[in-house]
């Protein structure tokens, strides 16, 4: 029982980079052999022509330049959009317990711990790969760790909901050596054909340790406080899952992969984000003005230039408020993770953070830190 500390972080980042050009070339191709197929259809008024994708509108719109992606081949081409993923066997590690994995060790190894003092493993990501056994309980036995292991699923916001837990259990004394991992395949419930999102999403992994501060054995930061919230919305959903056999839904339905009404989620999202900040930082009796770094969820660049300005007072300066989306894209959960495992070895002892992740629920989920 103690303070709980993030003494380790570590990100897997996929092989394969899509650029924007890329990946506008692969749509519009696709949407001239759509046009073409159903050009009697679109002429008839029945069937509405694909319009082109456009990478200037997406770097604009978004502040995304590339993603890294697990498979690259099947999304290129216009006659499959969408990674090809083959199914592992039953004796084969599942593709999220592998980048969990790499994430991990490199969490570890900051850390300086070995795999076998782990006592606590949360998978917290947007998709688990299947239903049970959980993915978390595979990276335990592949790593080589003691205790539980668990799955949750808050999307963007299952990292810092995760910290919350493994934080909260380590208060209460039910843990000793956490790590919060997040493999997000966000290219496998993307809609690639859809000019409207086909941009959004790309794939990492994140894992975090979280241990008592007096078990530190370096440079950690502190975990202050944390804060979830979450208010019900349809403005992010993606309606697959177990029943969908039963609902006798098994054709290509739109909505079993990603959707968002990307407007709304903006206007609705970042007045609950710039409150829930300015809430957390009122309970822990801190003002805006001792943060010396945001470390935001990685969607929409715009949304976090706003959210900075609302919470300092003022704009960010760049190494306030470090964005990685220009790289990764949105990753989900992992996004505000990267951020802050790229972006906080240079803080100074004292120095006072905090790391906050927003979506689907919709959820908002913050993490005040302070660099020991
Ligand atoms: N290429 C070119 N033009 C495009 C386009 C594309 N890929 N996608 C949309 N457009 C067009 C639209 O057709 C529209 O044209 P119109 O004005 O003639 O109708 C125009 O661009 C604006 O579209 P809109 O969807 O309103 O764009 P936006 O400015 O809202 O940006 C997002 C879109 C998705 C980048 C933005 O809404 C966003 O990031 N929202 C929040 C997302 C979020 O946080 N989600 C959480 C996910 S986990």
């Amino acid at each position: 029982m103690g303070t709980p500390a993030i003494t380790g972080s570590g990100v897997f980042t996929p092989p394969h980079t899509i650029t924007n050009d890329e990946l506008v070339a692969a749509f519009n191709a696709y949407a001239d052999r759509y046009n073409a197929d159903h050009a009697a259809a679109i002429d008839a008024g029945r069937v509405a022509a694909k319009v082109h994708s456009s990478s200037a509108f997406i770097a604009g719109a978004s502040g995304i330049h590339q993603r890294y992606v697990m498979e690259k081949s099947g999304i290129l081409d216009p006659e499959v959009m969408h990674p090809r993923l083959p199914p592992r066997r039953d004796d084969q590690p599942s593709l999220m317990a592998e980048m969990a994995l790499d994430a991990c060790h490199k969490a570890l190894a900051q850390a300086g711990r070995s795999a076998r003092e782990v006592d606590l493993i949360i998978c917290a990501a947007s998709n688990h790969e299947r239903a049970y056994p959980a993915i978390a309980v595979e990276i335990q036995s592949l790593l080589g760790a003691q205790g539980f292991a668990f799955d949750m699923n808050v999307a963007c916001s299952s990292a810092t909901f995760g910290i919350k837990a493994a934080a909260d259990m380590m208060r209460a004394g039910g843990a000793n050596c956490a790590i919060v991992v997040s493999p997000e395949i966000c290219s496998a419930h993307l809609e690639w054909r859809d000019r409207d999102c086909h941009f959004i999403f790309g794939d990492v992994c994140t894992a975090v340790m979280i241990e008592p501060e007096e078990r530190a054995q370096g440079p950690h930061f502190r975990i202050h406080s944390t804060r979830c919230a979450t208010q019900f919305s349809n403005n992010i959903r993606n309606n697959d899952g177990f029943l969908r056999r039963a609902h006798g839904q098994m054709g290509d339905r739109r909505d079993m992969q990603f959707m968002q009404n990307g407007r709304r989620v903006f206007k609705e999202v970042l007045p609950l984000v710039v409150s829930h900040i300015a809430g957390h930082l009122d309970e822990a009796e801190t003002s805006a003005s001792t943060l010396s770094r945001l470390w935001l969820h990685q969607a929409n660049k715009g949304m976090n230039d706003f959210i900075g300005r609302k919470v300092l007072g003022r704009d960010a300066a760049p190494d306030e408020q470090p964005n990685v989306l220009q790289n990764y894209a949105n990753t989900s959960s992992a996004g505000s993770i990267i951020a802050f495992s790229q972006h906080s070895d240079d803080l100074p002892p004292g120095a006072k953070g905090m790391i906050c992740s927003f979506g689907a629920g919709y959820s908002v989920g913050s993490v005040l830190v302070e660099r020991a």
